[in-house]
């Protein structure tokens, strides 16, 4: 029987969408990024594993996207794992199996920082399927619009010591003003020498009609994130390293879907970010 996940709330949902792009990507064996544990949430959850016909606009214009940015961020997470980010924190990490699936440096202590009904239906899952942890993990259960700093503190996290903090699939659903404080709030936790990675693209027609086919709610989660992610970093005193999802994709042997690419034809811009932290500053 399905389990109940009437507790997780719209925005909550929107992970088990990544996770389905998560697992037809891992059913098509041979991509650059694979995740066996994707289509345990969703049959946990009830969840069909194959698109509906409504979705499958959606599934064209995100999996490409998801799949790239899933193999970057893997291959980011674990080099700054193993060149002194030993704290890792994956925010806002819905049906993310990394700290499962990735083979992590002995010794990383991983946090994950979402909302609880989240992480209890996560931990519930893996519980039950019995699969192995590959670090140690802190579950940190929050709303990100509060003060989350002190939970993440409770669990462990040190200031002094350099981390990586993923933003992965997050930003396109907070408004400019609510991504500033998010990135104010984790610069202020991290000491020189820290890693920050997140995904951004600038939402277009495209993707606004794949949403409205499934839900126009599911389209109002859209909302602007920071408009330029070099300068934005930059201001919060990271040196960033911003780079097109195509390119990336191409690094990769993949194409994406043209609402991911600049120029006149396509929809906009579509980035995968990386910074450090250079000195501790004032946000
Ligand atoms: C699209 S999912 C992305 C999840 C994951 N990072 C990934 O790429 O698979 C967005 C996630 O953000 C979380 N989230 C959104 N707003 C939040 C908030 N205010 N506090 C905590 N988590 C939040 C949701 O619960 C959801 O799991």
């Amino acid at each position: 029987m399905a389990m109940d996940v009437s507790g997780i709330d719209a925005i909550g949902r929107t992970a088990f969408a990544v996770a389905a792009l998560r697992a037809a990507e891992h059913r098509e064996a041979g991509g650059p990024f694979t995740d066996p544990y994707a289509e345990f949430f969703l049959e946990a959850a009830g969840m069909p594993l194959e698109p509906h016909p409504d979705g499958r606009d959606f599934a064209a214009v995100m999996r490409p996207q998801a799949v790239v940015r899933g193999r970057y961020f893997d291959d980011l997470l674990l080099s700054a794992a193993a060149t002194g980010c030993g704290q890792v924190v994956l925010v806002a990490s819905g049906m993310d199996s990394r700290p499962w699936r990735l083979a992590w440096p002995e010794g990383t202590v991983l946090f994950e920082v979402e909302q609880e009904p989240v992480l209890r239906f996560k931990d519930r899952v893996m519980g039950e399927r019995q699969v192995q942890l590959a670090c140690s993990r802190r579950p940190v259960g929050v709303d990100l619009r509060d003060d989350w700093a002190p939970a993440l503190c409770e669990a462990g996290f040190r200031v002094d010591r350099p981390s990586v903090w993923l933003v992965e699939g997050l930003l396109y659903a907070l408004d400019e003003s609510a991504s500033d404080r998010l990135l104010a709030g984790l610069s202020g936790l991290s000491a020189p020498g820290s890693v920050l990675a997140f995904d951004h693209f600038e939402v277009g027609p495209s993707l606004r009609a794949a949403t409205d086919r499934i839900s126009p709610g599911l389209t109002r989660l859209w909302k602007s994130g920071p408009a330029d992610p070099a300068a934005w970093l930059h201001r919060h005193g990271w040196e960033p390293a911003v780079r097109e999802l195509a390119d990336v994709a191409a690094s990769f042997g993949r194409t994406v879907h043209p609402a991911h690419m600049p120029g006149p034809q396509a929809d906009g811009h579509s980035w995968l970010a990386s910074a450090t932290r250079t000195a501790a500053v004032a946000n």
